[in-house]
């Protein structure tokens, strides 16, 4: 399976964080927040990662990620030249993707908690169809909402509605197999001019093959589209991260616990970072 990150967009709901900087290379708390949505990647046993962001960011993300292999996966690079939908990402992708069943995930999206890894895990493993995931929300009218039928079947996805049907979000994170790149090419732009991942799941939908996971009370996806979200998100990491000790959404930690670097090459990329708490605690960590 392969890996999508969409990291693109113009950002101007944080201006002016963003006139001059990526909002998904912006910090969430002790990283940016791209090494989040990563972290999920690499967590659903994904190893083959394509970002896609503006001509003018995508620099900023190579000398910062590389080709990824300090992490022992893959990283490559698109441009996206105009935001023109999250659907785009597939077209975008479509020679990296080639044969394979996808994930997407947007750069900018935050997901927290204790089933995620076997959340994400099964649905890896779906061969056929798609998978979402949708997660109870209070303000449903900034989100793809998820319209149940009367047994309780979703019926339909609705993207920004006016009166929300139900109070389900969908995530921005979507697992589908080959034929998503067909299907990106063939749906049209929306009202506002984009090509819709909600275009997308409804074509799963209609013809049966779209499955939606609800994420529980106890996980968390986290918001990071307004000044104040940001500083929540910032806060919940920071909070969580010095009550247990422990990091939440570390590449680095990430891909030494599912073997893909050794304990040596973990303690040699905190070396590189030693002035910094993030580098101590890579060197600090230790096979139980
Ligand atoms: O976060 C989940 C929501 O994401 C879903 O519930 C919605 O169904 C989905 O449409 C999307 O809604 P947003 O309003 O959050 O989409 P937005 O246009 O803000 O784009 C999400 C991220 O993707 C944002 O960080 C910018 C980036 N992006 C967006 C577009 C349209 C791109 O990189 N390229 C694009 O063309």
């Amino acid at each position: 399976m392969k890996g999508l990150v969409l990291a693109g967009g113009k950002g101007t709901r944080l201006y002016p964080l963003t006139n001059v900087v990526s909002k998904q290379l912006l910090p969430i708390y002790d990283k940016p927040m791209i090494y989040y949505s990563l972290s999920v990647l690499m967590l659903a046993g994904i190893k083959d990662i394509l970002i896609i962001s503006t001509p003018r960011d995508l620099p900023q993300y190579e000398t910062l990620l590389q080709d990824g292999s300090k992490w022992g996966i893959s990283i490559s690079f698109a441009e996206q030249c105009e935001p023109g939908g999250l659907a785009q990402a597939f077209t975008i992708g479509a020679e990296f993707i080639g044969t394979e069943q996808v994930c997407l995930i947007l750069g900018d999206n935050i997901f927290y908690g204790q089933s995620l890894k076997t959340s994400l895990r099964a649905a890896a493993k779906n061969p056929g169809g798609a998978t979402i995931f949708g997660y109870r929300v209070k303000n449903p009218e900034r989100y793809g909402i998820v319209k149940f039928d009367q047994n309780g079947a979703p019926e339909k996805i609705l993207e920004k509605p006016d009166t929300a049907p139900s109070n389900v979000a969908v995530t921005g994170l979507y697992f589908y197999d080959n034929d998503v790149v067909e299907i990106a090419r063939t749906i049209q732009p929306s009202a506002r001019g984009e090509l819709e991942i909600t275009s997308v799941n409804n074509a799963y939908l209609e013809r049966g093959d779209l499955r939606v996971e609800m994420m529980m009370r106890g996980s968390a996806w986290l918001d990071t589209g307004t000044h104040a979200s940001l500083l929540q998100a910032s806060l919940f990491v920071q909070i969580i991260e010095e009550r247990q000790g422990i990091k939440v959404a570390c590449p680095e930690e990430i891909a030494w616990q599912m073997g893909y670097i050794s304990i040596e090459k973990l303690h040699a990329l905190g070396a590189d970072l030693m002035d910094s708490e993030y580098g101590a605690y890579l060197m600090a960590l230790q096979a139980d």
